[in-house]
């Protein structure tokens, strides 16, 4: 099958969160299940390796002739082709700022030029516009795609055997305006109301990942337990209605991990400044080793009998970081470390300051956001803290529990999918759970896993190894995912 997979964002040359590090990862493990794999990012900066291929097309956008062209890489059995227009390299990385209108044009521009690339880029002097082509769209900024395919070629009787399925990572994130936006998407008439959607917040509105559910094929969302609750009034933000209409061609995948660059026994990051790789057969005395290294990076007291919890993600209300602060006072009054890394909301900077400055023998606050800091927190923690309101799948928690560190989460979406929490009768698990978003709660199964940490070696260390002997690999859910492109194009 020629799959061409369609992002904002794509890692390691851009990327602001997860869905960055699908778009890098998931293309990679499809082509070594022998598909021919095309992923097509913007171009935000000048990329080294990359080179222009030559090809130059225009695209008219709110009545103005946009000239893009294609810069191309073939890594891994992936060919990444990065689409340059001016519009998009002048974000500079700022891949989501702009006044609304901005934003969307940007978007229709890009889906537009996306959905024509299979037939005017030739990749190896071949193109992939044979017939056996599906697109893989990804949240609200792509899900045009599937819309201008559906409207601009196969209800006019071309591409009619191309298929298009619509990945949801975020519902929050919508595309929304008023109803006027409906003319910068430069579509006929009859096609508006694709896009129209009433909630009792926003009222009647334009909402482009509504016309996007609605055309693509097969949608998947990236677990089940938020399959589940988008469905829902709370979970899918206005978009439940519409969700529940595609119920049928509805389905969860769990995320996975790229193995290259998360592995303890590889990790570039860990090769330097006192850090060591470890596997599970070297887990003692490797992520100790890793601990020490972090506790003295950080200027903590090196200790190996304090238990050292790490908070890893954006600052803001979903990631939860208001109920940590809630439960600063009783940790606290306990015998333990914590390391907080993130950038966000101005005001959660603040208090991580503040935390810092106010308990600085134990606590770290590090706004910014540094790749090897994230991967040297990840092994040199004991326990990673996810408050997450809603957490469409979450990787650092996978990424955890690779290195052999213990997640203690809040049981939505993808962090119930994928943390079973610790029986003790059984030895079985991988972590701690709570049901509900506060701070009591989370005291109560940071207090359980502290215990544990204190009392229990052996249960600890069944903990760790458990988690560690996981596949939590990309090519579980690469199959998974081609039985969704071999239905949407097959089955109907
Ligand atoms: C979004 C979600 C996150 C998910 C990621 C990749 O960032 O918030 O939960 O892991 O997309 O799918």
């Amino acid at each position: 099958m020629n799959i061409i997979l369609v992002a904002i964002e794509c890692a390691p040359w851009s990327k602001t969160g997860g869905l960055g590090d699908v778009a890098g990862s998931l293309p990679k493990a499809l082509a070594r299940r022998g598909h021919r794999v095309m992923v097509v990012a913007p171009r935000y900066a000048e990329y080294v390796e990359p080179q222009d291929i030559g090809v130059r097309k225009k695209y008219k956008v709110d009545g103005q002739d946009m000239e893009v062209s294609y810069f191309h890489v073939y890594i891994d059995g992936v060919d990444f082709i990065f689409m340059d227009t001016p519009m998009f390299r002048h974000m500079q990385y700022n891949i989501y700022a702009g006044k609304r209108q901005d934003i969307l044009k940007r978007m229709v521009l890009f889906c537009k030029a996306a959905v024509e690339v299979p037939w005017y880029v030739p990749c190896g002097g071949v193109c992939y516009g044979d017939g056996n082509l599906v697109f893989i769209a990804n949240d609200w900024h792509t899900a045009l795609l599937p819309v201008y395919l559906k409207a601009n070629y196969r209800d006019n009787g071309l591409m009619s055997f191309t298929r298009s399925i619509l990945v949801v990572h975020n519902i929050a994130h919508q595309g929304r305006g008023p109803m006027e936006d409906f003319c910068f998407v430069g579509l006929p008439d009859h096609y508006k109301d694709l896009f129209k959607l009433y909630d009792p917040v926003g009222g009647e509105h334009f909402n482009i990942f509504a016309a996007g559910l609605k055309t693509a094929d097969r949608v998947v969302t990236v677990s089940h337990g938020y399959a589940w609750e988008i469905r829902t009034l709370e979970g899918g933000w206005g978009l439940h209605g519409i969700i529940n209409e595609c119920d049928w061609k509805l389905q969860g995948i769990v995320n996975g991990i790229d193995m290259e660059d998360w592995n303890p026994q590889h990790d570039v990051h860990l090769k330097s400044d006192g850090y060591t790789n470890y596997s599970i057969e070297t887990l003692q005395p490797g992520k100790a080793q890793c601990k020490a290294a972090l506790q003295k990076e950080l200027g903590l007291p090196v200790r190996e009998d304090v238990p050292l919890i790490g908070f890893i993600g954006r600052l803001d209300h979903q990631k939860g970081v208001d109920i940590i602060a809630e439960a600063i006072p009783w940790m606290m009054d306990q015998d333990v470390q914590l390391v907080m890394l993130g950038t966000g909301r101005q005001d959660l900077e603040e208090l991580l300051r503040q935390f810092e400055g106010q308990h600085h023998d134990k606590v770290r606050g590090w706004v910014g956001f540094s790749v090897e800091t994230a991967h040297r927190i990840t092994a040199g923690v004991d326990i990673l803290l996810m408050p997450s309101r809603f957490e469409p799948c979450g990787l650092n928690q996978l990424y955890a529990m690779c290195y052999g560190t213990i997640p203690v989460v809040h049981a939505v979406g993808g962090l119930r999918d994928t943390v079973q929490p610790f029986n003790p009768f059984e030895e079985s698990g991988f972590g701690w759970t709570f049901d509900s978003a506060d701070a009591s709660k989370l005291i109560h199964a940071l207090g359980n896993c502290l215990l544990t940490y204190r009392e229990y070696k052996e249960s600890w260390d069944g903990l760790r190894r458990r988690g560690m002997m996981q596949d939590l690999s990309w090519d579980n859910a690469a199959q998974k995912y081609e039985e969704v492109l071999v239905a949407a194009k097959y089955q109907w």
